[in-house]
């Protein structure tokens, strides 16, 4: 049986690797950070199937132990401070654990056993102000937040321990992935859960800053499968996974009010709150290689990600 560690696997993208993982035949070793109340929402229908274990992306030793003592195969990093707003609160703690962290965990992978297949989760923030439209795996970066600058850095060294060392490390550059388990602070997940409010009565308003930010979104579900699929190749390399389409934060809540027989204009409040010191206008990708090098698919179109959303914030708040 091979074995896989994934570190954040609290985390949405976590909690559907591992269930794709188990369904391969893995076993699956989680790592979480020590926290003062339980986290395992998203897992807890996993518990039995899997192991949870301590560890955390700024302390070396950690990091070693597992390796030493769970010998994995395949090492998936999904580990990060991934909200772009906290990364302006947080700056350092934002390099230290989604910049560092991966050179933590490589150092930890070369002195263990260097043959183990790496996955680093890179972000499409890292094109920020777009210098190409579509961005592709040779696009320059030019990254608009301290989050974005953090994974310019977790690639570039994911690409130099490749080059260095000749280890199996691959970056996949994920554009914008959703699902029910996104994080309420996101904005589909902010637009769904409040919709929902709004539809049971709950509140009267949405409150969002830049609506005309452009993203290309698609269904976290079908993203973990090609974080798998590029550690099954013959060669590490990286990969742009994306839907090709774009869409703005207005047309994510138009159509998402629609869904419930709302008009968004009633309800939705702009506020200068939630405007970022820099924004990344435009993001839409070409997923062209991974399409033919992985033969990864979508499965699920923009429209059906925000109705499921939707659906599943609407079944979930009117049982409260
Ligand atoms: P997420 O829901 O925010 O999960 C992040 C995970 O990292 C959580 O399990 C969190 O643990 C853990 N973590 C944070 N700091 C840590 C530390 N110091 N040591 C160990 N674990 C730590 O993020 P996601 O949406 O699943 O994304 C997964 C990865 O893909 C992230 O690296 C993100 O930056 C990247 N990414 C995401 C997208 C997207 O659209 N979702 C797109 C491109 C790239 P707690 O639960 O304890 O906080
Ligand atoms: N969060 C949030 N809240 N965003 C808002 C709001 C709001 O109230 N109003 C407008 N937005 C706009 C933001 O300004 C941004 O342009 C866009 O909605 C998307 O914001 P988020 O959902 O917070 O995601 P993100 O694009 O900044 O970052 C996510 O995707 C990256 C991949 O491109 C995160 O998952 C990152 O970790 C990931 O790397």
């Amino acid at each position: 049986m091979s074995t896989a560690i994934i570190t954040g696997i609290t985390g949405q993208d976590g909690s559907y690797l591992a269930e794709l993982l188990l369904k391969k035949g893995y076993q699956v070793i989680g790592v979480a950070r020590r926290s003062s109340t339980v986290n395992n929402e998203r897992i807890k229908h996993l518990l039995d199937d899997i192991t949870v274990v301590q560890g955390d992306l700024q302390d070396q030793g950690s990091l070693l132990a597992l390796l030493e003592e769970y010998k994995p195969t395949e090492v998936y990093n999904l580990a990060a401070q991934s909200f772009v707003p906290t990364s302006w609160n947080q700056p350092a703690l934002t390099g230290d654990v989604t910049a560092l962290g991966v050179t933590r965990l490589l150092e930890a992978i070369r002195f263990v056993n260097p043959k183990i297949r790496f996955y680093q989760a890179s972000s499409s923030e890292m094109f920020g102000k777009v210098l190409e439209v579509p961005q592709k795996e040779d696009t320059p970066f030019y990254p608009r937040s301290p989050y974005g600058v953090a994974k310019v850095y977790g690639h570039w060294i994911t690409v130099n321990y490749r080059e260095s060392f000749n280890m199996f490390t691959t970056s996949g550059i994920l554009f914008n992935h959703e699902s029910p388990r996104r994080g309420l602070e996101f904005v589909t997940r902010k637009i769904a859960d409040t919709v929902a409010r709004i539809k049971l009565g709950k509140t009267n308003e949405l409150r969002l800053g830049n609506l005309e930010a452009q993203r290309d979104w698609g269904f976290a579900g079908d993203y973990v499968r090609a974080m798998w699929l590029m550690l099954q190749q013959d060669h590490p390399d990286n990969y742009v996974i994306g839907t090709g389409e774009t869409h703005s934060v207005r047309e994510f809540c138009e159509i998402a009010f629609a869904h419930v027989d709302l008009d968004y204009k009633e309800f939705v409040v702009q506020d200068e709150k939630f405007y970022r010191p820099a924004e990344v206008d435009l993001l839409i990708s070409d997923p062209s290689k991974a399409r033919t090098a992985l033969k990864w698919e979508l499965t699920v179109s923009f429209k059906e990600l925000v109705r499921m959303m939707v659906d599943a914030d609407l079944e979930r708040r009117s049982k409260e």
